[in-house]
């Protein structure tokens, strides 16, 4: 369990941010050991418990208070928000810093025989992403009708597999999409990772750790400029 004097910060346990956010955590002095099996780490210069998660599982363990602070990409972050607000549940969290890692794209990407004249497209076809919420908000927004598969890895194999025309997905490098034949369209959001902080109100003890902590992370921000 976590106990109530300590802060909680989640973390993804492995990925594409898992290594930068405990470099960072280790760079503003959160010492700490993990053991691979184990969600939890307690860290041994300060009272931080760090719980190793999937990513997708970080916007509402915080928009539910259940954890005090999250790293986690505005990718997943902004999905999890329009789920939780179309299911009305709580869905708001305090952005506490933007971090400097982990920049990536969400993209419309077609085979590249695909004839693609603009998103008008995609009218009528299926598209397999982990992110329709995302993703139809911006078809919508452009007047197109189609339909989203909803895959949770290995989207890029969708189209060859026939399970849909186009996907919707991160590309960073763009050597996925390139690997298997697809050609990247229209980027509808671009992100970066964030700090966030459940909007539970907080010990006064918790809030002044969190605030040291911002001074600390802006800092070694800072020095990486
Ligand atoms: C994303 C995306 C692709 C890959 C693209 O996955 O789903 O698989 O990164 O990167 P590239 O353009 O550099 O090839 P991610 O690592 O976020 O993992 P996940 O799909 O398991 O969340
Ligand atoms: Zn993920
Ligand atoms: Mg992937």
């Amino acid at each position: 369990m976590t106990e109530p004097t300590r802060l909680t910060l989640a973390i993804q346990k492995s990925g594409r941010l898992s290594k930068e956010s405990i470099h960072l955590l280790k760079a503003c002095g959160i010492q700490f050991q993990l053991h691979e099996q184990r969600l939890i780490a307690h860290s041994t210069s300060y009272p931080i418990d760090l719980l190793r998660v999937r990513d997708d599982d970080i916007p509402g363990l915080v928009m539910d208070g259940v954890v005090d602070l999250g790293i986690v990409g505005e990718n997943v972050l902004e999905e999890a928000r329009l789920e939780r607000q179309q299911e009305q549940r709580a869905a708001s969290f305090t952005a506490l810093r933007q971090l400097d890692f982990g920049y990536c794209r969400l993209s419309l990407a077609v085979p590249n025989e695909f004839d693609y004249q603009g998103v008008q497209s995609l009218n009528n076809k299926k598209i397999a992403t982990t992110y329709p919420r995302l993703t139809e908000a911006f078809l919508r927004q452009q007047g197109v009708t189609a339909q989203t598969v909803m895959l949770t890895g290995s989207v890029e194999v969708a189209p060859r597999a026939g399970l849909a025309d186009a996907i919707c997905d991160l590309v960073s490098t763009g050597a996925t999409l390139e690997a298997n034949g697809l050609s990247e369209q229209d980027v509808i959001f671009r992100s970066q990772v964030k700090l966030i902080q459940s909007q539970t109100p907080l010990p006064e003890a918790k809030q002044s750790l969190i605030n040291k902590l911002l001074d600390r992370l802006d800092g070694v921000q800072l020095a990486k400029e």
